[in-house]
């Protein structure tokens, strides 16, 4: 690997600023080898689902009575099954494997339903090996009761309880569906967060016409959605200028990891594009970026850093109501 791509995150240094970003293709050892044979800097494993852990062993019990009708006889079969920590185990030793078989740096993810879960799994989770957490903050709030502020104060109260009780950097998942971004984006890093991932990717139900059911089908991600998280990323940058920031979201070609790091991004993450193309894809995507470097002579990836987003902090209007009217303005039916 070039040292043109070397990059920074978390405090970790990286030999390229691509992560793969949580999903089935991290989360077992074969496809996160192939991943680093391929470049990426640095993977994240699929999250720790609180609620699956919990909901884990209620699977269990339920195959057992399908199985032999009664619980109680069929435990007989499954005598040294621990029930509470099925899940959690499994997931524990991806991390450890994982930490033990890559030199790229390997963060785990989590996402808890619990305060005490939250703390509990993420220093599981850091006691395996894992060199840095990623909070996966996925929640719809639906409680009219919840205010915004209840919302955002109950994370602010996680984020710094979780980063309290671990010695690894801590990042946080923004949900985009938050009122004021920047001033949430910059309590949560009050709260002793050292990175921010723009953004979490909410999977919308359908409704099947058929059978009138609630559907969910995941859809990878397209092109356009990469302009959601690049104006947020330009946007932060010269607000927080010691925080590491990652993009995910649409990220299919290194000219979109170019974009990602020009608007001030320390990595840039792929998921859907690696799912569709497999693990090799990330050296296409790096050799991409190499070549649109030599195009544009950007001796490293640090000199690429940040151009578009200095130009925001003398124009701050630029990523935001400016853009709306150009856009507008640009439609030729
Ligand atoms: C099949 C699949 C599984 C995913 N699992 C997780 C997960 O466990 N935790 C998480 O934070 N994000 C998860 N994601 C979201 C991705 O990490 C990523 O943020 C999102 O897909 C946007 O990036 P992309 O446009 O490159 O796909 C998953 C995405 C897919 C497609």
């Amino acid at each position: 690997m070039t040292d043109r791509l070397r990059s920074r995150y978390l405090g970790l240094d990286l030999a390229s600023p691509l992560v793969a970003s949580p999903s089935p293709l991290t989360g077992s050892l074969d496809s996160l080898l192939r991943l680093e044979d391929a470049g990426v800097g640095a993977v994240v494993l699929p999250s720790l689902f609180e609620e699956e852990v919990e909901g884990e062993p209620l699977l269990l019990l339920e195959r057992m009575e399908a199985g032999a009708g009664v619980v109680g006889e069929a435990a007989e079969y499954f005598p040294d099954v621990d029930l509470d920590h099925l899940g959690l185990d499994r997931h524990l030793v991806l991390v450890q494997e994982a930490a033990s078989r890559l030199s790229v740096p390997v963060v785990a993810s989590l996402n808890g339903t619990s305060p005490g879960g939250w703390v509990r799994y993420a220093r599981e989770l850091v006691d395996a090996g894992a060199r840095a957490l990623e909070l996966n903050m996925y929640d719809v709030a639906a409680d009219p009761a919840r205010s915004s502020a209840d919302v955002e104060g109950a994370y602010l109260t996680l984020v710094a309880e979780v980063c309290r009780s671990v010695d690894v950097p801590v990042a946080v998942k923004l949900s985009p569906y938050v009122t004021s971004l920047a001033h949430f984006a910059r309590e949560v890093v009050g709260a002793g967060a050292a990175g921010l991932v723009l953004f979490n990717r909410f999977y919308q139900p359908d409704l099947d016409l058929v059978t009138l059911d609630v559907t969910a089908r995941l859809e990878l991600s397209r092109r356009g959605e990469l302009r959601l998280p690049l104006r947020w990323i330009a946007i932060l940058r010269p607000q927080l200028t010691s925080t590491s920031l990652a993009l995910t979201s649409g990220v299919a070609s290194g000219a979109d990891v170019a974009k990602g790091l020009l608007a001030g991004a320390d990595v840039v993450m792929s998921t859907s594009e690696l799912l569709r193309s497999g693990p090799g894809r990330a050296r296409g995507l790096l050799d991409e970026l190499l070549a649109w470097m030599d195009e544009g002579e950007y001796a490293d990836v640090d000199e690429l850093r940040g151009s578009v987003a200095q130009h925001a902090a003398s124009d701050p209007t630029a990523y935001e109501r400016a853009q709306y009217q150009r856009v507008l303005a640009s439609w030729h039916g």
